[in-house]
């Protein structure tokens, strides 16, 4: 898959994002290690903190299907910057694939690429628990 084709599969997610207190739509496509590709969107709450970001929504969509191994995700909004994942969404993807490749993308569709490594630098993980 493309990076394009990703980026359409959250463009497309995005379309049922439900976001009337922000009005700052989001969507994600996530790109498993054996082809798969799962979809999410912001979902938000009257009880502001309950809101669950579009990449967490792909991401347990994925997992609860026993995804455990994943390549890219494509994060996508309308708005004019690139849209970043959150620090809590750094933090759920790196548990399963600390390495993932993580496209940011304006409205526009220009998008910039990252590792999660980057992302998350220096990140709480498996080996501190001991
Ligand atoms: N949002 C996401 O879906 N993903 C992020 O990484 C950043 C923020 C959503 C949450 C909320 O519904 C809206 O964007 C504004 O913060």
């Amino acid at each position: 898959m493309t990076d394009r084709s990703l980026i359409e599969l959250a463009r497309a997610a995005m379309r049922h994002s439900y976001s009337p207190y922000s009005r700052f739509p989001v969507g994600a496509a996530i790109e498993c290690a054996d082809g798969r590709v799962f979809t999410g969107c912001n979902i938000e709450n009257v009880a502001f903190g309950a809101t669950m970001c579009a990449e967490a929504v792909a991401l347990a969509s994925a997992v609860s299907v026993g995804a455990r191994e994943f390549l890219r995700i494509a994060i996508v909004s309308d708005g004019k910057t690139y849209c970043y994942p959150c620090g809590n969404c750094r933090q759920l993807l790196s548990e399963f694939s600390p390495e993932i490749e993580v496209l940011c993308v304006r409205g526009d569709g220009r998008y910039v690429s990252y590792p999660l490594t980057r992302l998350l630098a220096e990140s709480f993980g498996k080996g501190q628990l001991g």
